[in-house]
């Protein structure tokens, strides 16, 4: 019998695979012989079976070193799981590179409702987010803070991905954790947030989902010698006001320059600069996060960084925001009660700022601006949103107005971070 066959003999009897079987299925089919229909029944015997973390690490080492792999072990890099306006990278990374730790993040682009921070930097005029290794390391040294596109890191866990998507096979949990530390172990920081998405928003819709994925992702990255921990945030409403690229850049700006945005974005931002500086061993991380917000440095750390990967110097001051503008005004008088992050997310998608397949071409300057969040008051007629955009605007118009929830009675009081691990 192949290892392959034998490997989903055993998990569809509840069995367990041997680190040795992990390791030549995931080879076998990297390298082409194992086929698409086998590699689909074992992901389906895992998907209902589970795996042990004994098994989900074996997944997790034979997928990372699939391919290329980096070595930043001084760096710190942050991981989120995706939500709508988060803008977490470009404002919490250049604090924490400011207070002196280096980051090297190798990112992606956004999918479906979720923004990736690559696109967001693609906004930002003359922008690259291409660098060989070479420059990359040069950049850390010198800039200490480089974004990247991540390229061909972790192969296995690109070709497994796919499968999964064709085969009912991405909710797993086990599947999720290994995919996710295989790509941030093949990155190399040896200190790493987690970043767990929990809501209407995000991939996990309850607090037990995330709390487990949150736990799987911190105890894997151990394993794998990366010191880590996670927070769990609040993605039942968009973070910050902007969603859409050059508007969550301008936001991140606004934050970095000390001018007032939404204080959910603030916490959290500023929350996340502290926890990656005490993994690196600050002994007063919100002091440090405070200091470098006020003196500037935070924001000169920004300009330095666009800079250095080719945006010209007044690049964060002309980001290309379409000036096709709609305001949606409140259907009656009350108070904000929700507003939905799935549907503000359909909105900006339906205006062109994310992709709905991965081929599909994005516009940098669309996207949706929120005029109120949860908590405020307002009368009827007053504007909730601004849309930017040339594409469906009527569509995401009504999305809009099916997203906010306005009551007669103000909302309890809905915090940013939901847990810290
Ligand atoms: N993100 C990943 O990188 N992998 C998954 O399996 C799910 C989300």
């Amino acid at each position: 019998m192949s290892v392959v066959l034998e490997a989903i003999e055993t998990k569809k009897r509840g069995g367990t695979l041997a680190e040795e079987t992990v390791r030549a299925v995931v080879a076998g089919f990297t390298e082409g012989s194992v086929p698409d229909y086998q590699m689909s029944a074992l992901l389906m015997a895992i998907f209902i079976r589970g795996m042990t973390y004994e098994e989900t690490l074996a997944l997790t080492r034979a997928m990372a070193q699939s391919g290329e792999a980096y070595a930043f072990p001084d760096c710190v890099d942050k991981h989120s799981t995706g939500g709508v306006g988060d803008k977490v990278s470009l404002t919490s990374l250049p604090i924490v590179a400011a207070c002196g730790a280096p980051v090297a993040k190798l990112s992606g682009r956004g999918l479906g409702t979720t923004g990736g921070t690559i696109d967001k930097l693609e906004s930002i005029p003359g922008l690259s987010v291409t660098l060989s290794e070479e420059r990359l390391r040069q950049q850390v040294e010198e800039v200490g803070l480089a974004i990247v596109e991540a390229g061909d890191l972790a192969p296995a866990d690109k070709a497994i991905y796919a499968l999964r998507d064709t085969t009912g096979t991405v909710d797993s949990l086990p599947l999720i954790g290994s995919s996710i530390v295989s790509k941030k172990a093949a990155t190399g920081a040896g200190h790493l947030l987690y970043d767990v998405k929990r809501g209407s928003g995000a991939f996990m819709k309850t607090p037990d989902e995330a709390r487990g994925l949150a736990r799987l992702l911190v105890r894997l990255s151990e394993s794998m010698n990366i010191r880590a921990s996670a927070l769990i945030t609040n993605m039942d409403t968009p973070l910050g006001a902007a969603v859409g690229n050059a508007l969550e850049v301008r936001e991140s700006v606004r934050f970095l320059k000390g001018d007032p945005v939404p204080e959910d974005l603030a916490h959290e931002a500023c929350l996340v600069a502290a926890k990656l500086l005490e993994l690196r061993g600050e002994k007063a991380p919100l002091d440090a996060v405070e200091k470098a917000l006020s003196s500037g440095a935070a924001y000169e750390k920004l300009e330095r960084f666009v800079r250095a990967q080719g945006a010209g110097p007044d690049a964060l001051e002309s980001l290309p925001i379409s000036g096709t503008v709609r305001e949606i005004p409140a259907p009656r008088d009350g108070y904000v009660t929700g507003f939905a992050a799935l549907g503000v997310g359909r909105a900006a998608l339906a205006l062109g700022a994310g992709r709905t397949k991965k081929t599909d071409e994005i516009d940098p300057a669309a996207g949706v601006e929120l005029l109120a969040k949860p908590g405020d008051r307002v009368e009827a007629g007053d504007p909730v949103a601004r849309l930017h955009g040339e594409r469906e605007v009527d569509q995401a118009g009504r999305l809009i107005l099916q997203a906010i929830e306005i009551g007669d009675e103000p909302p309890a009081p809905a915090p940013a971070i939901l847990d810290d691990l």
